[in-house]
């Protein structure tokens, strides 16, 4: 399938079939998330993969109507934020180049830390982009959540340094998922109301 293919056959999957992801495309999608671009190559976060079935349980049920969803897949990715600024400065100096590092430091001196959290934030959402866009391309069903206890999966995963913003359930959808595009089509506002070619 080309990229257009993936885009308009991906969804939001509401329900999963209890059936397992090859070990090779987790592996992957571990890879595509690291992949991840980020402004000055900041990478502020952490990927959490989870098959447990107890910790994705414990999970499942700290993330209210997203429950089901991560019970049933086989996969949930947890996506956190760098929390800690002066933890996450050790990173930034062990692994950012110079000129990068400066910027950043620049940066952190003359922002006020609500704002860099901010920013960190919106990278983040830049890797779920990529994780969605991941398993659409590995032949995975995948859903992106919001709702979920941040609280609660920091104290679940023992994440003290990061914490955590947005999560990926990844499986296969079941068969009467309602839904499903045969069931609920594509609902996008149109083209030109959305994009301007100049
Ligand atoms: C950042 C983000 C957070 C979302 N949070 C949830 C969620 O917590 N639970 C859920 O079932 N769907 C969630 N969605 C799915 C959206 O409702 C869905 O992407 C949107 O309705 C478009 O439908 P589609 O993904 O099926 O094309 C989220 C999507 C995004 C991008």
């Amino acid at each position: 399938m080309n990229a257009l293919h993936l885009a308009q056959n991906r969804y939001s999957t509401k329900k999963y079939q209890s059936k397992p992801i090859p070990s090779e495309k987790v592996e992957a999608l571990k890879e595509i998330l690291r992949l991840s671009p980020s402004s000055i190559n900041i990478q502020p976060w952490k990927f959490t993969f989870i098959q447990d079935e107890a910790v994705k349980s414990r999970l499942a049920e700290a993330s209210s109507f997203n429950e089901s969803k991560i019970k049933q897949a086989d996969l949930l990715v947890v996506f956190s934020v760098a929390e800690d600024l002066d933890a996450f400065q050790k990173v930034v100096d062990k692994e950012l180049p110079e000129a990068l590092r400066d910027w950043y430091n620049q940066g952190r001196a003359s922002m006020p830390e609500a704002e860099l959290k901010v920013w960190f934030s919106r990278q983040l959402y830049i890797s779920l982009g990529m994780g969605l866009a991941g398993c659409a391309a590995l032949g995975l069903d995948a859903t992106p959540m919001e709702g979920i206890s941040s609280d609660d999966f920091a104290q679940i995963l023992n994440l003290t340094e990061y914490k955590p913003l947005i999560a990926m359930s990844v499986g296969f959808a079941a068969e009467d998922d309602y839904n499903r595009l045969e069931v609920v089509p594509k609902s996008r506002r149109a083209l030109e109301e959305v994009v301007d070619s100049i």
